[in-house]
């Protein structure tokens, strides 16, 4: 079974959100499906994944810290050619997932763009959103 890993960061939930319908959207299409919190993960929790999707909010012009020193930490991690993603929700500038974009690309992944953003609180038609990512993750690594 193709396996994606989704780790993410989010301060109020709203990330978080995202996240769990992404879920729901992949493992629907039939994806063996890991989703952690950036605190509860460890390099090793990608190195089986065909997909890793990234999830962090935007605070401050930046993404969150802990989910870009989490990415930093994937240097060691063989992931090139593996299927990559970044998605989170923001407020006005939204510069988090496109700074994991750019890392991701870094390690010779194979990326998706744009990521997926949304503003605020995900309301149905975001989540759906995510849930059709989901889907074409799958689309892309299912064996
Ligand atoms: C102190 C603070 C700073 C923020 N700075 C930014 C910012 O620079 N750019 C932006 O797009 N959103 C910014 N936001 C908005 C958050 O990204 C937005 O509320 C988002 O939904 C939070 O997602 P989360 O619930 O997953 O943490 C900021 C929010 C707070 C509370």
């Amino acid at each position: 079974m193709a396996k994606l890993v989704i780790i993410y960061g989010t301060g109020f939930g709203n990330t978080g959100i995202m996240a769990k319908a992404l879920e729901e959207g992949a493992k629907n299409a039939g994806l063996d499906v890991t989703i952690k919190k950036v605190d509860e993960s460890s390099p090793a929790d990608v190195e089986k994944a065909d997909a890793i999707a990234i999830g962090l909010a935007t605070y401050k012009g930046a993404g969150m810290p802990s989910v870009i020193k989490y990415v930093e930490g994937l240097a060691k991690v063989p992931l090139k050619g593996k299927l990559g993603t970044a998605f989170g929700s923001y407020g006005w500038s939204g510069e988090g997932p496109i700074v994991i974009t750019n890392m991701l690309k870094g390690y010779g992944m194979n990326v998706m763009e744009p990521p997926l953003r949304i503003k605020r609180i995900p309301e149905e038609e975001g989540k759906e959103d995510c849930r059709k990512l989901g889907r074409l993750i799958a689309a892309k690594i299912k064996k």
